[in-house]
């Protein structure tokens, strides 16, 4: 009794730490006009809520299907469905779900540059803003062949968020928010990328011009091919070695 109450008490901590850390940044793949968000759980509920993918070699495209059942008493209907990266594409067979329905949500995700744990989830927003969310559980493995891949970061289909959004910003602040928060974490601590906290501003400056030789943090420069100016990488380093522990 004791152990299986530790046991919901850790997962429900887990499972509140791992909502917050997800929040920032959602990409609206299907917007349909601005809904009020109400708060609440909808009951247009994902069937499985958590789903692992499993293992999968980098460059894969995963498709996955997940249901979204209605486990209310009314008709509702699906108004938005986000995801945090543009990997992920989202195709619902129908929008309307009347009560005890169910629909297919077709699921695609390109893992081209992810490496090791991956999360991803998409939350569902109905016609009365309540939301919902699956989680999505996959492991990528090196695949010696991606590393030869002529793809990048800054391609035609990663550059809307991993390029573009560097353009005209002047402090480090706004670049690092633009550019590197979404790999190395808020205050540059670490997330899916290291942390860059140990570094001086004379090797932050190196890195983010060369990049690290792998496509996993290509080189930043203008003159490599990246998105950054000179005096906007010296903004950036200056900005991130300025950072209080
Ligand atoms: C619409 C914006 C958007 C597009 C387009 C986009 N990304 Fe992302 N990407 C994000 C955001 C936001 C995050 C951080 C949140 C997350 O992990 O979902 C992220 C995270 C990542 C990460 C860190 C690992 C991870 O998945 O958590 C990698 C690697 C990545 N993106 C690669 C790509 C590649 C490669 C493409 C093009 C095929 C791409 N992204 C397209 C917004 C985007
Ligand atoms: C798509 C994810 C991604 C983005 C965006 C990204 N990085 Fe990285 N970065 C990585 C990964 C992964 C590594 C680890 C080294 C490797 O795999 O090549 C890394 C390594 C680094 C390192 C070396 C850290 C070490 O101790 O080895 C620095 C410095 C760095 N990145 C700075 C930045 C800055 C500044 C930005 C924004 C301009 C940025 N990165 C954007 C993924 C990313």
């Amino acid at each position: 009794m004791k152990k299986s109450l530790i046991l919901v008490c850790v997962c429900v901590f887990v499972w509140m730490n791992v909502e917050a850390w997800a929040a920032p940044m959602p990409y609206r793949v299907q917007n349909q006009g601005s809904v009020q968000l109400s708060g609440e759980k909808s009951t247009l509920i994902f069937d499985p809520q958590v789903l692992d993918l499993g293992k999968v070699l980098e460059g894969d495209k995963i498709s996955a299907q997940v249901l979204i059942r209605n486990t209310g008493k009314k008709t509702h209907q699906i108004v938005q469905l986000e995801s945090s990266c543009g990997c992920t594409s989202i195709e619902p067979d129908t929008r309307m779900l009347s009560a005890g329905g169910f629909t297919s949500l077709h699921i695609e995700i390109d893992s081209f540059g992810k490496r090791g744990d991956v999360k991803k989830s998409i939350v569902l927003t109905d016609e009365q803003g309540n939301q919902s969310t699956v989680w999505l559980h996959l492991h990528v493995a090196n695949n010696p062949h991606a590393m030869n891949s002529q793809r990048s970061l800054f391609d035609s289909s990663c550059k809307t968020c991993h390029f573009n959004p560097a353009q005209g910003k002047q402090t480090g602040r706004a670049i690092y928010a633009a550019v590197c928060v979404m790999c190395h974490g808020q205050n540059a601590t670490g997330d899916y990328a290291p942390s860059l906290r140990q570094h001086d501003f004379s090797a932050l400056q190196y890195i983010i011009s060369h990049g690290t030789g792998t496509h996993h943090m290509p080189a930043f420069s203008q003159n490599k091919g990246g998105p950054l100016s000179t005096r906007q990488i010296n903004a950036l380093s200056r900005w991130i070695i300025s950072l209080d522990d």
